[in-house]
């Protein structure tokens, strides 16, 4: 069973040498290669497998398509957005912000722009950020034998970062410091990050914390600079996927 997985793998154009034979011409680098390389731009991206099928194609805005309303609105604009960055990058070079409440996508618009993007050939990393500063807290212990530019030299290198879950670490200096540093570097190297966060601007009751609350205000303004701000409004779409379910 193994061995038949295996042969069906191999390249039938250049049986797996990476070169195709091209009659009385000699041969040429085969197709392969760069879907070989796809496959791998595509695992070093560090995508979570729950996202494997994220795409444009099956976002669909929710809401009130006839009416417009406004949830319909923002996440027609939010997918928008994602698009143009995903078709103009790197002539349009502002990052993005996605900001709104559980389950209105956001990672999901996120994952399915840098998936583009790995197929323009462009190398692309995904980080949920307390993932990020666990990894980092960690390279910090001797037992752990990673070294903090382990962890943060990829960070550094991506030519496009998905930071996910921005402010969702718990705020302590460490964290905002760290934070502020990874974004300021990514910043001074005209470098694209894509934010998403739970956390908006202007809460809407005062028990609320803003996302200047979680991440302080350098880095706040920092994030203006270098993001549009895409508000997403909506009902979380995995309770609709959960209720689907309960129907089958
Ligand atoms: N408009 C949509 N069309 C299709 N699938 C959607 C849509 N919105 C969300 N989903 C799906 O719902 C699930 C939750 O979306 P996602 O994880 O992107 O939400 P989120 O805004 O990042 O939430 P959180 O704030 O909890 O991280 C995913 O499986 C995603 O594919
Ligand atoms: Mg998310
Ligand atoms: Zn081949």
């Amino acid at each position: 069973m193994e061995l038949r997985n295996l042969m069906s793998d191999v390249c039938e154009r250049c049986s797996g040498t990476g070169w195709e034979l091209v009659e009385g011409k000699g041969v040429r680098p085969c197709k392969c290669r760069l879907s070989n390389r796809k496959g791998q731009m595509t695992a070093a991206a560090n995508i979570p497998r729950r996202y494997d099928n994220c795409s444009f194609e099956n976002y669909h805005p929710q809401g009130n398509n006839f009416t417009a309303d406004e949830i319909f609105r923002s996440q027609s604009h939010a997918l928008n957005d994602a698009q143009k960055l995903a078709r103009e990058y790197p002539v349009l070079d502002v990052g993005l912000l996605f900001m709104g409440p559980c389950g209105v996508g956001k990672t999901h618009l996120a994952v399915a722009l840098i998936k583009v993007l790995i197929d323009k050939g462009i190398h692309c990393l995904f980080y949920d950020f307390r993932d990020l500063l666990k990894q980092i807290q960690d390279s910090y212990n001797p037992v752990s034998n990673t070294s903090e530019l382990r962890v943060l030299d990829p960070v550094y290198d991506a030519e496009v970062l998905v930071l996910d879950e921005l402010g969702a670490a718990k705020p302590t200096d460490w964290v905002r410091d760290t934070m502020t540093q990874i974004i300021n570097t990514r910043y001074n190297d005209k470098k694209l990050t894509i934010f998403t966060s739970n956390y908006p601007d202007d809460p809407d009751s005062p028990n609320e914390e803003s996302l200047t609350d979680r991440v302080g205000v350098r880095l706040r303004s920092r994030l203006y600079e270098m993001c549009k701000v895409v508000r997403i409004k909506g009902e979380d779409y995995r309770l609709k996927i959960g209720s689907n379910r309960g129907r089958k």
